[in-house]
């Protein structure tokens, strides 16, 4: 018999999600569907997910075991949201404003704006400031299903201000429940400061800050926006090698707006990902589909900007591409961070299957971020993350549009989330 101190019992559907990560085409369709599930969980790993029958079979329960009650329940794993700006101060309603009165987000940026606006209030942000911001959007993920969380820098441009986002997120880690993994992400933009001579900061950040980032063990990976007017593809492959030169893992913001070729250099590199992707060629595609990285593709986006192009989700999903969808958070292009709500937007904007947008927000965003061993999918040995929804089938997931099914979150095998109140004392 196999011991287990919490379980979660009958629950109308469980959507295990397993299987080998990434997925890729038929696979993507698979959520290992069990009809009255039951899992169940020991200090925090799964012990076991299937039907009662099996559970009754070969699970026995420890004698202060705690159950929850997935009656009438739909219980899926923990959202994975593999791509946010989440240390950013400032807000941008101004901007938002200009933009619903015509002005694009690129003319924005191109004015000052944008971007740089963000910089300048996250500069002046002290960390404990910036930690507060953090924990409240992190309270609000959390309440949406979102249980691990990557978090990009980017929006300090010198040496104090990037590290001071990345301490800040690495003091996150015991402050809450939300799993965080660090990205530097330096290489978001030119600061103004260095704008008339831009070769003086992509040599800062190759010789002190990339180093140095990695020296404190700060990030895990380092992310580059390759865009028309940000970075061009040259000064990104110099960035990516001198990343991995300092054994950074790679992420590349690519072809949000204009195809420079950042997915096929993040594939040829072996890059975790290329994230964005609306405006990928077909050799993009192609190169993506044959290679290990991830296509992280960010539906807000062209919602949030009111872009009429979107990422291919399906003709990257018939290549063969690993997808995986994200909230892309931030104050200027994607200022949401709920992921039932990216799932839908997965579904209604690009035409993925709910099935699809499902493993997109779970598996394949936990291999986006190199997660995938620990969660992602309920399986024995990975941890007991799972979000109970008050839905009575899986497609509802899609199919109550614009409603948030989320009632019970249950991180590392305790439950943080009730009846959608957090019940852990924050
Ligand atoms: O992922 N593309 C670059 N960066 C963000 C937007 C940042 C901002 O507007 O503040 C993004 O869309
Ligand atoms: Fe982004």
């Amino acid at each position: 018999m196999i011991s287990a101190d919490v379980v979660v019992a009958g629950c109308r559907q469980l959507l295990t999600c397993a299987g080998p990560l990434p997925k890729r085409t038929a696979a993507l369709g698979d959520v290992g569907l069990v009809e009255n599930g039951w899992i169940a969980s020991r200090r925090g790993a799964i012990v076991f997910a299937g039907t009662e029958e099996e559970f009754r079979r070969t699970v026995r329960m420890e004698p202060d075991a705690g159950t929850v009650d997935g009656a009438g329940l739909v219980a899926l794993p923990g959202f994975v949201d593999c791509h946010t700006h989440l240390p950013f101060a400032g807000r941008r309603e101004r901007e938002f404003g200009l933009r619903l009165r015509g002005w694009s987000y690129r003319e924005l940026a191109a004015q000052g704006m944008g971007i740089q606006t963000t910089v300048r209030a996250t500069r002046a942000a002290t960390p404990d400031e910036l930690r507060e911001l953090c924990l409240k959007r992190l309270d609000r993920m959390l309440l949406s299903g979102t249980t691990t969380v990557e978090a990009k820098s980017g929006y300090g441009l010198n040496f104090e201000d990037e590290i001071k986002q990345l301490e800040v997120l690495r003091g996150l880690a015991g402050r809450h429940p939300v799993d965080v993994v660090p990205t530097f992400m330096g290489a978001h933009e030119i600061p103004p400061e260095h704008r008339s001579k831009r070769e003086d900061y992509i040599r800062l950040l190759i010789d002190t800050l990339i180093p140095e980032v990695r020296r404190r063990g700060l990030a895990e990976f380092f992310d580059v926006f390759c865009e028309e007017g940000v970075f061009s593809l040259e000064e990104t492959r110099a960035l990516v090698e001198a990343a991995q030169a300092a054994g950074f893992r790679i992420k590349i913001h690519a072809e949000e707006f204009v195809a420079l070729g950042g997915a096929e250099l993040a594939a040829e590199t072996g890059a975790a990902s290329a994230e964005h992707l609306i405006a990928v060629s077909d050799r993009g595609i192609a190169r993506l589909a044959e290679s290990g990285t991830a296509a992280i593709l960010l539906p807000g986006v062209s919602f949030f900007l009111m872009l009429d192009k979107r990422a291919p989700a399906r003709r990257l999903i018939d290549a063969g591409a690993a997808v995986a969808l994200a909230t892309d958070f931030n104050p200027g292009s994607s200022h949401l961070l709920s992921m039932p709500f990216v799932l839908q937007l997965g579904v209604f904007t690009l035409k993925m299957s709910v099935e699809e947008a499902l493993n997109a927000c779970t598996g394949n965003a936990a291999y986006a971020i190199d997660r995938h061993r620990a969660v992602g999918s309920l399986e024995p040995g990975k941890r007991m993350d799972l979000v109970l929804c008050d839905i009575p089938d899986y497609v509802s997931l899609a199919y109550e549009a614009g409603r948030d099914p989320v009632r019970t979150v249950i991180k590392d095998g305790k439950v943080v989330v009730e009846d959608g109140r957090r019940v852990d004392g924050r």
